[in-house]
């Protein structure tokens, strides 16, 4: 991987949970790059060894580690099998997340004919899912809380330790249709700051990274229809993006490192940035 620039992690030991995952994978192998030993851990450890063996091909030192981030004892033993592979954690990036369609809506807004009797295909506001909500709150709060609990143990009296949170856009102004995961990616970027003071008088400085839109190999369906054009919601973004455009995942990698790097960063506490080509920024107007 090229890295945007250089910053000496060796020694260090790096946690990513959802490490397996899309952008989770970029992370790990930048991290790696970087000369930290990295734990890949994922609830599929299939994917988390796999990504872990590709980190080893390229002269790095990775291992794929299983673990639920919503179960304690998963990540307990998770934690043990890490401090006896690598050591103990310096960094913890807090990579898994997700939404699910249960706590999605089919349209933006809801209309007087969505609620006829014959409208079976339509998820409205009044037929979202108790637990398809619960899903996404899970995943994404507690799924950070608890390994942020499991592994800020290791870094109290080491020097230069820290936790990245993963937030979103719409944690700053929910986007449509998905209202659970909006809340629940707020929740992250507020607790991002509640542990960044919680955690300061024993020297663990806690940020968070909010990823605007990336186009990757997994959603590129999504955002583009098969004939290659970008589909209504895929304008919508562009529209609303000063930058004019979608980001890659390598965009991502310079804000990590940043964070993660004591030289570079030792005073920034608390801060949830945006990497979005000024989405955040831009009123529409
Ligand atoms: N992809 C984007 O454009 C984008 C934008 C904004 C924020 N994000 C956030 O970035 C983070 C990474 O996104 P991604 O696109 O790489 O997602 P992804 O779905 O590709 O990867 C998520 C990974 O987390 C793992 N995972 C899911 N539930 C888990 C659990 N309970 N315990 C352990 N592991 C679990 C999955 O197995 C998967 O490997 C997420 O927090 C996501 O919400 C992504």
């Amino acid at each position: 991987m090229r890295l945007p620039f250089n910053v000496d992690l060796s020694g260090k030991v790096a946690v990513v949970t959802g490490g397996a995952g899309v952008l989770g994978g970029f992370w790990v192998d930048a991290l790696a790059a970087c000369g930290a030993k990295v734990a890949v851990l994922d609830r599929n450890l299939m994917l988390a060894e796999k990504k872990a063996a590709e980190v080893t091909a390229n002269g790095g030192i990775a291992v794929g580690v299983e673990a639920n981030v919503l179960d304690k004892d998963s990540l307990k033993k998770a934690h043990q099998l890490i401090q006896e592979k690598l050591g103990t954690c310096d960094i913890l990036l807090n990579g898994a997340g997700g939404n699910h369609p249960k706590g999605t809506t089919t349209k933006e807004y809801l209309f007087p004919e969505d609620l006829s009797e014959d409208r079976e295909e339509t998820t409205t506001f009044f037929d979202l899912d108790e637990q398809g909500i619960r899903f996404v709150f899970d995943l994404n709060f507690l799924g950070t809380l608890l390994p942020s609990q499991e592994f800020s143990k290791d870094m109290i009296g080491k020097k230069g330790c820290t936790i990245i949170n993963v937030s979103s856009m719409n944690a700053y102004t929910p986007l449509t249709k998905i209202p659970a995961y909006s809340g629940a990616k707020a929740a992250v970027s507020n607790f991002t700051q509640w542990l960044a003071v919680h955690l300061s008088k024993v020297g663990i400085r806690v940020n968070a990274i909010a990823p605007g839109f990336f186009v990757t190999q997994q959603n590129e369906a999504l955002l583009k229809n098969p004939d290659g054009s970008y589909t209504e919601r895929s304008r919508k973004i562009l529209n609303s993006t000063p930058m004019g455009r979608f980001g890659e995942a390598e965009e991502l990698i310079g804000v990590l490192l940043f964070l993660v790097n004591e030289e570079a960063s030792s005073f920034v506490n608390g801060v949830v940035i945006p990497v979005d080509g000024g989405f955040s920024a831009y009123s529409g107007v």
